[in-house]
């Protein structure tokens, strides 16, 4: 079984982590997770993963409040599940080092691209906490960021949908599900994948999204096996 990728960038969102609950960390459901990485990970891939906070907070909850300080607070958010997923990829006997783009230097160590890239080589999954380290950027953009930074050969876009449609398929039973995208067609038709800046900056750095769901159990090793999951989002 040979993994198609050697270095991934996994997005996971916060929600991911939450479970049924919808907010906070629900240990099971990040224990369920954390063991798809390390299967993955036992395989020999480089794994970066960039984690998202909204099941504690997200920018757009602070109605009301200035946008930046509602976005600084969203990254602390992230720093929390990037803590939370350390935590239980260790007890997995998973090496994992937490870097943040907000130093915080008594909880983790600050992001440094070289550190990052060495710690993969080393055989360490590494977490990028804080987002960008800017307000008015999403974690999307974060991976986008990252993956071009530590020259991944893909992001995986873990979603609670099983791929891209044109619609909710959820309200619509006539949605169209894509197994195929060009950067262009999500701008143009404002598909709700990832935000443009993030979209954008994987077009111009040719780094392809695969879009699939985290609650098939083997998406992520399927995923790293390079099997038609989800949607691919790439040059065409
Ligand atoms: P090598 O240099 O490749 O050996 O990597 P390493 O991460 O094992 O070595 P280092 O001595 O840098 O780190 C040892 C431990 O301290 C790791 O768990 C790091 O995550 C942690 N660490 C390193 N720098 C910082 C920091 O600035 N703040 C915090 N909180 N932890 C740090």
């Amino acid at each position: 079984m040979k993994p198609k990728y050697k270095r991934v960038i996994i997005k996971l969102s916060g929600e991911a982590l939450a479970g049924s609950a919808g907010h906070g960390i629900d240990t099971p459901t990040v224990q369920a997770i954390c063991s798809q990485i390390k299967e993955v990970f036992d395989l020999g891939v480089e794994i970066a993963i960039v984690v998202g906070g909204g099941n504690f907070w997200r920018g757009r909850s602070g109605e009301g409040m200035d946008k930046s300080t509602a976005d600084y607070m969203g990254m602390l958010a992230t720093c929390i599940n990037a803590l939370g997923l350390q935590d239980v990829l260790e007890e997995m006997e998973v090496p994992v080092r937490v870097q943040t783009a907000i130093e915080m230097k008594q909880i983790a160590e600050p992001y440094i691209r070289r550190k990052a890239v060495r710690h993969l080589e080393k055989r360490r999954v590494v977490i990028f906490a804080c987002g960008t380290g800017n307000p008015f950027f999403t974690t999307d953009t974060t991976a986008a960021l990252r993956a071009a930074e530590i020259d991944a050969e893909i992001i995986l876009l873990a979603k609670s949908i099983d791929a891209v449609y044109d619609s909710d398929p959820l309200t619509n039973s006539e949605a169209i599900r894509y197994s195929e995208l060009s950067y262009i067609d999500v701008l143009n038709q404002g598909l709700k994948v990832m935000d443009s800046t993030a979209t954008s900056l994987c077009m111009d750095n040719h780094i392809p999204i695969l879009v699939f769901g985290l609650n098939e159990p083997k998406n992520i090793l399927r995923a790293i096996m390079g099997e038609k999951i989800g949607t691919i989002i790439q040059e065409v």
